[in-house]
């Protein structure tokens, strides 16, 4: 069982998948806390209709990013968290929050890495006209988009296809299933990570498949 810690900056549809999958049963999860750096992030108002703590930390509160770190670390700790989901926390994290819990911060990002990281990675992907589109989910180190990768979803780009519309498509067919995926994996001690390789245990499920999208590995759940 996770016990959650999600921090977020945007309207927080990647935590409310993951609020879901706990309420549905199919993510061995407890959100402890929602953390937001903007005190208008939808996904605080997500977290206070689902009965969870929700905390706002302006990071302009905090004159450099180690004393914020400081205090997210706090907030963490105060709520029982020992796992860690970034999901749209437009913020780079320091040390002091990947020491606090090493190897159990994880990030979602909205592209095929190494391939387009940063802020801009959907846009970045339309504009360089990718036949393949996808997000990454991976353990997060002190480079930005960069720890080791858990899992990727691939889904091919759409002829003429907006940006936006490839954004949503992304968030809803890839995103929110495999960052519950890698959680539910982490939850089940499944993962070990050899130099940058993440390995996922074998369990005895059987693996679902999801129409319009290439999975590696594919979804157990
Ligand atoms: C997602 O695309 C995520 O990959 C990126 O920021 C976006 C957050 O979206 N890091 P939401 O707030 O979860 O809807």
């Amino acid at each position: 069982m996770l016990e959650l810690g999600i921090i977020a900056s945007g309207s927080g549809s990647n935590a409310q998948a993951i609020l879901d999958a706990v309420a549905s049963g199919r993510l061995a999860a407890r959100v402890r806390v929602v953390i937001s750096n903007r005190p208008d992030a939808g996904v605080l108002e997500r977290a206070r209709k689902s009965k969870i703590p929700a905390v706002c930390l302006d990071h302009k509160d905090y004159s450099t990013r180690n004393i914020f770190d400081t205090a997210l670390v706090a907030t963490l700790k105060e709520h029982g968290v020992d796992t860690v989901a970034l999901a749209g926390f437009m913020r780079m994290v320091t040390p002091v929050l990947l020491d606090a819990f090493p190897g159990r911060v994880l990030n979602i990002h909205p592209a095929l890495l190494p391939a387009f990281p940063g802020t801009h990675g959907v846009a970045d992907a339309h504009t360089y006209g990718v036949k393949l589109a996808g997000c990454t989910v991976h353990f997060v180190d002190a480079i930005m988009d960069h720890g080791p990768v858990i899992i990727q979803a691939a889904m091919p780009v759409l002829t003429d296809e907006s940006v936006e519309a490839l954004q949503a498509r992304i968030l809803e067919t890839c995103e929110h299933r495999v960052y519950v995926q890698a959680l539910q994996w982490l939850a089940e001690n499944r993962l070990s990570t050899h130099h940058r390789t993440v390995h996922l245990a074998p369990a005895d499920k059987p693996h679902l498949t999801v129409p319009n999208a290439l999975f590696s590995p594919p979804l157990e759940i």
